[in-house]
């Protein structure tokens, strides 16, 4: 068994922070958001990351950490061959779906990354929004653009370059949260930007719905990388000494820091030139270039040099999630099938290059890409982020609470007794009871059962 192959150990946590931080939390909450009305989201989403996300994310550390295998192989060992692997399965397809829609809107980052160098998207906001239509419904460059994400994806992680990837994160993630700060206090310096921090910060629970539940649950599914079994993966690399609780915990704080401070950045601006805070998937692309222009008036410089430098962080963010999402299939195909590592990356390639031409296309070029009356792309993006991950989530929640020996888990929450237990008990009574409960409540609910 080929397992050698990730990088340098030291990194692995690092890299698993990076899976988390990425598009998801730059991208999609920012619309999520905006889509579901405001703060209210915010507060929901807040709580779905701490009762629901932090013990899921221990959960699938505790059964990676300890069956030191692929996904589907980690749910078989500790179960003794119960059916449980089909989770490992579900996460796995989860994973290769979402990086085939993921890739799409990676795409779009590297296109707005050579705008930006050559200077294509200065202009009123009017223009900065046609930009996006006119590009995002060519038929040719988003396709390219997102399967040369893949590809590039691809690269690193045959070519066993991740340990370069892993360091270069350790300089590169806290530029990025730097500039993040900075673009949120120009955003908000920007006149009627106060419209959106209100938008962000006063909840209206009138609006609280059970879809906006399922949303927000998603959503915090989505962004921390939970019910794909990527982290279970990345979990099977950590070594003995790595302590779950506190390595979920930060990750889970970084995360939401960055998502919260990539909604900053976005309503104030967004009320300020006049964009509408539901304008779905197209929100940040048609936000922040007029960011960069207005707030950065007279120093067109400084706005240019930091628009180039945000879309150049924000690719290497998306970079690190697709990994993530790429090495759990290929660590599956290479030990479950004793093919070679470039062999399996080549079968999750295709496959979400595949997903990600008709994602592209459904939201560009062909409309009538239609299922279940959602462009293709926001069908996978539905499916997978309201669907799938949470079902994945509940049902590894339900599997370290009841199926795993409570002995195992005890051990790998404490480090053979080496750190403090002293949340083990909150941590099982979460993932036995309170976990499966909600989410299941949360789907029934959205299905008008209760
Ligand atoms: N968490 C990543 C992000 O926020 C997306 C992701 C989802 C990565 C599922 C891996 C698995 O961008």
């Amino acid at each position: 068994m080929e397992r050698g192959s990730f990088g340098s150990k030291v990194g692995i946590v690092l890299a698993t922070a990076g899976s988390a931080v990425g598009l998801g939390n730059v991208w999609r909450f920012p619309y999520m958001t905006g889509e579901n009305g405001g703060a209210a989201f915010i507060l929901i989403y807040i709580g779905c990351i701490l009762i629901l996300g932090l013990p899921g994310m221990v959960s699938e550390f505790i059964i990676g950490r300890h069956a030191q295998a692929n996904a589907a192989r980690a749910y078989d060992k500790l179960s003794g061959g119960r059916p449980w692997k089909l989770v490992g399965y579900l996460g796995i397809l989860t994973a290769t779906i979402i990086l085939g829609f993921y890739a799409v809107v990676a795409g779009w980052c590297l296109q707005y990354l050579y705008a930006s160098v050559v200077g294509q998207l200065s202009g009123d906001a009017e223009y900065v929004k046609n930009y996006f239509v006119s590009f995002s419904s060519d038929a040719l460059k988003p396709v390219l653009w997102g399967v040369g994400f893949v590809l590039l994806t691809h690269l690193v992680v045959v070519r066993g370059v991740r340990s370069g990837i892993e360091k270069a994160s350790k300089l590169l993630m806290p530029i990025l949260f730097i500039l993040l700060v900075i673009i949120v206090i120009a955003s908000c310096m920007l006149p009627g930007a106060i419209e959106g921090v209100r938008f962000l910060l006063m909840p209206d629970f009138s609006k609280v719905s059970s879809k906006m539940l399922l949303e927000a649950l998603g959503q915090a599914f989505f962004s921390l990388s939970l019910g794909t079994a990527v982290l279970c993966t990345y979990a099977s690399y950590f070594t003995k000494e790595t302590n779950l609780l506190n390595s979920a915990g930060q990750i889970v704080v970084l995360d939401t820091a960055i998502a919260i401070l990539a909604g900053l950045m976005i309503f104030p601006a967004a009320a300020s030139v006049g964009v509408s805070p539901d304008s779905g998937p197209s929100l940040i692309f048609i936000t922040l270039p007029n960011v960069f222009q207005q707030a950065f008036a007279s120093f067109p410089f400084a706005g240019y040099f930091i628009g180039v430098m945000f879309y150049a962080l924000l690719v290497f963010a998306a970079l690190t999630s697709t990994i993530s999402m790429h090495e759990i299939g290929t660590a599956f195909f290479t030990e479950e099938f004793n093919i070679s590592r470039p062999k399996a990356a080549c079968i999750i390639t295709v496959v979400a290059s595949v997903i990600c031409v008709f994602c592209a296309l459904s939201v560009g070029a062909y409309k009538e890409l239609q299922l279940m009356g959602h462009p293709l792309m926001g069908f996978c993006d539905q499916l997978t982020a309201n669907v799938m991950l949470p079902l994945g989530g509940m049902l590894t929640c339900l599997f370290v609470g009841w199926y795993v020996p409570k002995q195992v888990v005890r051990s790998e929450f404490t480090n053979n007794e080496q750190v403090s237990g002293r949340f083990f008990s909150i941590f099982l009574f979460a993932v036995r009871y309170v976990c499966p409960i909600c989410i299941m409540l949360i789907f029934l609910h959205q299905l008008g059962v209760v």
